[in-house]
């Protein structure tokens, strides 16, 4: 894929599109659609390449966004392929990663469309299957997530925002809306924190049962978004106060994913988050009510009586999804695109140094040694998890010796630090005059805010101090605490963890987004 601003890319959330760029999505969404529903063959939007192959893997069941896609990828005459996953070796455990390399050889430029239980699939294939297709001399093939576990659903959160934009005549200065249902599992509600940022003012109010409530995590991201969020247990405590948003977004009770605690209260649940025929007066006229579908057949939270009035935003939504897609696949498969001007998507870089000189004292140190003799020459790493207990601080010391093999004859302890108010931990590791770069890294990712000190001649000549790196990744003993991550050995897939840092001690795993204090990106096997 040679051209356009958009080809070859992966989305694996909402975020790998800029909000530029998504607004360009939408506003060519807007023409697409005003061209089909006047009768023109919207011609110019077609990609016509037999070569370019779409992969439909749907490893969860799926009706809209699997037939939309299917359907998007027909009108650019593209190759669909269906992969039958019942019939596939997936039912002898073959992986994920093995299954699309071979998938990759079929087409000279593949798209492949996922959904999968796996949360950060993409993001894992756009790293592997790139380096794949670059050593094999294939074109870079692009992925696009249609569903990740409880993670994120970016495409139906294109076309809820499209329909939403559409429904306040395409004025981003404001929205006030209402998510409703299952805000723990639903990813189609979790994507609203990066989607809903296309409008410059956002009122949102949530309204769940604590079993069903949204993930703190994203809660807090809404407030660092600026958004102002309210909290409410069910649609009769919403509807008795009286400030109410016009767009309600409905999210069907992923009963599927509950375990047998909460089915027990599946009643109680349902009832706190179903549109009650009395309701309706309390709703204000011009209101216009979403949802991503399916609906409940038996109970639906939002039921069929409504579905001939004017608070059906629903259909409308869900043909929105044929057109959004169109215009996905075109700007990935790299026709669409080309009159884009607004600022990309960049990608992460990780650029602030860790590594920082450290003052020296002339203070004696009897716990740097060698059995019970001073360290003569070589480094002594100080100050490990100072402040914390003296049980932690031996991990870290265990994990010190293991990750970076140091197995030399060398000394180790837990002291008082000098001003005695904390414990610390201390290695020696004599005879060696400098550690190389990989090292450090590693060692601050283990043990950030140690000391390095370099001894000579039984006298301290520099100390360098180790803050918490930004990414940390490749060393033995890490693992995301989310057993749905690709990531996780549960998953059985060669993936390599890794985590970014957001703010002093908080990670998030760079496949499923999922936060993690520092500690917890560590598996207690080790
Ligand atoms: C949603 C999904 O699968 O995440 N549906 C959809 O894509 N149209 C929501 C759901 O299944 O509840």
């Amino acid at each position: 894929m040679s051209h356009g601003n958009f080809n070859g890319r992966t989305i694996q959330v909402v975020k790998d599109l800029s909000l530029d760029e998504q607004w360009y999505l939408y506003e060519k969404t807007r023409q697409l659609k005003q061209e089909l529903t006047s009768g023109s063959r919207a011609e110019s939007f077609r990609i016509q390449n037999k070569d370019m192959g779409v992969y439909l893997m749907f490893l969860e069941d799926s009706t809209r966004t699997k037939e939309s896609f299917r359907n998007a990828a027909t009108f650019h005459g593209l190759k669909v392929n269906d992969f039958d996953v019942r019939s596939s070796s997936f039912q002898k455990k073959e992986n994920i990663t093995d299954t699309v390399k071979m998938l990759l050889g079929y087409s000279s430029e593949s798209i492949f469309v996922i959904r999968s239980k796996q949360e950060g699939v993409c993001r894992w294939l756009e790293q592997s299957m790139g380096r794949y297709a670059e050593k094999a001399g294939l074109p870079k093939p692009a992925f696009i997530n249609a569903g990740d576990g409880r993670h994120e659903h970016p495409t139906q959160e294109f076309l809820d925002e499209f329909s939403f934009l559409e429904f306040l005549g395409w004025d981003r200065s404001h929205i006030h809306i209402v998510l409703v249902g299952d805000l723990f599992h639903g990813r189609t509600a979790h994507s609203k924190v990066d989607g809903l940022r296309i409008f410059s003012s956002v009122e949102i109010d949530l309204i769940a049962p604590p079993e069903l409530a949204m993930p703190k995590h994203y809660v807090q991201q809404m407030e660092k978004h600026g958004f102002k969020v309210r909290l409410f247990d069910s649609i009769q405590e919403y509807l008795s106060q009286s400030h109410i948003a016009k767009s309600w977004y409905f999210t069907r009770l992923q009963l599927e994913r509950m375990g047998e605690l909460v089915l027990d209260q599946s009643e109680r649940l349902r009832k706190a988050v179903t549109f009650q025929k009395e309701y309706l007066s309390k709703v204000p006229e011009t209101a216009r009510f979403f949802h991503p579908l399916p609906r409940h057949s038996e109970s639906p939270t939002i039921p069929s009586f409504l579905d001939d009035t004017a608070l059906n935003g629903w259909d409308e939504q869900s043909r929105n999804g044929y057109f959004t897609r169109i215009i996905e696949i075109g700007m990935i498969g790299g026709h669409i695109g080309q009159d884009f001007h607004g600022e990309r998507h960049k990608p992460l870089e990780f650029l602030d140094s860790f590594i920082e000189d450290a003052p020296l004292r002339s203070a004696r140190k009897p716990e740097y040694k060698v059995g019970i003799r001073p360290v003569e020459h070589g480094i002594v790493i100080d100050h490990i998890g100072t402040g914390t207990e003296t049980r932690e601080i031996w991990e870290h010391i265990h994990k010190i010796r293991h990750i970076l093999d140091l197995h030399m004859v060398s000394s180790q302890g837990v002291y008082r630090s000098v001003n005695n108010k904390h414990y610390k931990g201390v290695v020696s590791v004599p005879d060696m005059d400098e550690m190389d770069e990989k090292m450090v890294k590693m060692l601050a990712a283990i043990a950030p805010n140690c000391t390095l000190n370099m001894v000579k001649d039984s006298v301290v000549i520099k100390k360098f101090r180790l803050r918490m790196p930004p990414r940390v990744y490749k060393l033995d003993g890490l693992r995301c605490k989310n057993e749905d991550c690709i990531s996780h050995p549960r998953n059985y897939e060669p993936v390599i963890p890794e985590f970014h840092r957001l703010r002093e001690g908080t990670f998030v795993c760079m496949f499923c987004n999922t936060p993690h204090q520092y500690k917890e990106i560590w598996s207690s096997e080790l």
